[in-house]
């Protein structure tokens, strides 16, 4: 695996592979990597000639200066599971060269209510943060395709409109969620629940599936007040959110014939941590 600091000494590399006719697929992370992260790596590994895994913990994207201190930061294990997982090129600059002109540098992205609700609303400026990084990113690793989580589902349909108002030929491709044994998303923030929060925090995975289970049949907002009153009953759950949502535009769905795509969404914090988790409920593929 090739390992690049330095921006110059990388886009050379890319060139070269560009003049070569190689196809990149790009995985962006900010470390602390996990089996989420790997089975991007190996969906990218699996369409392209070389996969280009960037590390960059982006401070633009927290609103929260606490959360970016307590982010978890483990290089060398990052760079050791990269390797196993047979990732091309691991990039990890440093944020002079990723923001070589100031963090408010770069285009001006206008999500409308895409970045006002769910995640949006509770962390605000969050969703321009992510776009600024993955713009820059793409311009800097010009890939084919860009792959992503859909346990941050938000985050997904946000890079997607960052994607079309820049005019990028880039493909998105959404990869689905990976979960520990009992139902948990994989997440960097796992690592900082203390094992009994680990076990009970699979309630999160729980509470969707029942939303998914009764959705046909009960009325979606008294689901929601349900779903949430069951997580704040829960010692040492928080939930800020439980949201039953179109796919596309993110807006609430009140009744299941209002969408043929709904995904159901929540953000809970346990204990210390926030998690976030979404289960798509109905999607039909007209
Ligand atoms: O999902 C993440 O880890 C980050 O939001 C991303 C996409 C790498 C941008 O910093």
């Amino acid at each position: 695996m090739w390992a690049f600091q330095q921006l110059e000494p990388f886009e050379h590399f890319i060139s070269r592979q560009r003049a070569k006719g190689h196809s990149i697929g790009f995985v962006p992370t900010m470390g602390a990597l996990h089996a989420g992260h790997l089975s991007l790596i190996r969906q990218s590994n699996a369409a392209h000639d070389i996969t280009v895994c960037s590390i960059f913990v982006n401070p633009t994207q927290f609103n929260d200066p606490l959360d970016l201190l307590k982010y978890p930061r483990m290089e060398a294990q990052d760079l050791y599971l990269l390797e196993r997982a047979h990732c091309g090129v691991a990039f990890l600059p440093s944020e002079a060269e990723v923001y070589p002109q100031g963090h408010g540098a770069g285009p001006e992205f206008m999500f409308g209510t895409l970045d006002q609700i769910m995640e949006g609303a509770f962390r605000p400026g969050h969703f321009l943060g992510v776009a600024q990084v993955v713009y820059r990113f793409l311009q800097m690793v010009e890939p084919d395709a860009i792959y992503m989580g859909q346990k941050d589902f938000q985050q997904v349909a946000i890079v997607r409109e960052m994607i079309r108002q820049a005019g990028l030929q880039v493909r998105l491709v959404m990869c689905p969620t990976v979960r520990e044994e009992n139902g948990l998303a994989m997440s960097s923030r796992n690592v900082r629940l203390p094992e009994t929060q680990r076990t009970q925090a699979a309630l999160i995975y729980e509470v969707l599936q029942d939303i998914k289970e009764r959705a046909h049949s009960a009325n979606l907002p008294h689901l929601r007040e349900e779903a949430l009153r069951r997580l704040a009953e829960a010692p040492g759950f928080r939930p800020e959110y439980v949201e039953i949502v179109d796919g596309r535009s993110l807006q609430q769905v009140n009744a299941m014939e209002e969408s043929d795509f709904v995904v159901a969404c929540i953000a809970c914090w346990v204990g210390e941590v926030r998690l976030i988790d979404n289960l798509v409920i109905k999607f039909s593929d007209k």
